[in-house]
């Protein structure tokens, strides 16, 4: 695992997106997965900002986003593809096609989850995966006792991940209690993975990730069995 402490915000921003950037100019058909949250806003705004200056374009790019709320659809402004519409696809050239959110709003909800990991393997795997950090040490929605074994599936949202999340909604009660996520095992089975970590509230889940242990209590510490991790942090010791 290779560490990186940026000075801001923003320098964290900059270095992620750096490594974005580089990939994209390299390999025009790079799929990339996104994350939803506070942490990567920053990095989306540096892509779009290198996008409209002309200097790298997502055309022939895709990109697969880690989880989504079951239940919501993806005009809610609560929804993670609202989301990422808002902070990112709406701004650049991707085409509609090759974004992929899982789908939280259907009927069988197991057959979106298996649908979405035979997407990811269709176009060859993911080549960068961008992640945050919960509280609780979740990555996607994979709170602690997910098994590392797992692929895309079906999760109940802990107590602790709703109230984090509450803030984007106009009640606790309007939060839902389920999501559809990224499986641990589909994370890993990027290419390559960066973390991003910011502020004095991932001060806990930094430093046990930086302690080593491995352990489905602390589900990113599976990213430690990863070969090529970058985990870019600020704000923390
Ligand atoms: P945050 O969420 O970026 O809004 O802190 C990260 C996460 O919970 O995975």
């Amino acid at each position: 695992m290779k560490w990186i402490e940026a000075v801001s915000y923003e320098d964290m921003s900059q270095i992620a997106a750096t490594i974005f950037k580089e990939q994209l100019k390299k390999v025009k058909t790079s799929v990339f997965g996104m994350a939803t949250g506070s942490t990567p806003e920053g990095l989306y705004k540096e892509l779009v900002k290198a996008y409209q200056a002309g200097e790298l374009s997502f055309a022939e790019a895709k990109s697969f986003n880690l989880d989504e709320y079951i239940g919501i659809t993806p005009e809610n402004k609560a929804s993670y593809h609202y989301f990422m519409d808002e902070n990112l696809f709406n701004h650049i050239d991707m085409k509609r096609e090759n974004i992929y959110v899982p789908t939280g709003d259907t009927e069988d909800i197991e057959k979106a989850a298996t649908d979405y990991d035979a997407a990811i393997a269709t176009v060859g795997g993911i080549d960068i995966q961008l992640l945050g950090i919960g509280v609780n040490g979740h990555i996607g929605f994979n709170e602690p006792g997910t098994p590392f074994e797992l692929e895309t599936n079906i999760v109940e949202l802990t107590q602790s991940t709703r109230e984090a999340n509450q803030i984007y909604f106009d009640s606790i009660n309007d939060v839902p209690t389920k999501a559809i996520t990224m499986g641990i095992q589909t994370i890993m089975n990027a290419k390559k993975v960066i973390l991003l970590i910011s502020g004095t509230s991932k001060q806990d889940a930094y430093e046990r990730l930086r302690s080593g242990e491995i352990t489905t209590d602390f589900p990113a510490s599976a990213l430690h069995n990863h070969k090529d991790v970058t985990v870019i942090y600020t704000g923390v010791k």
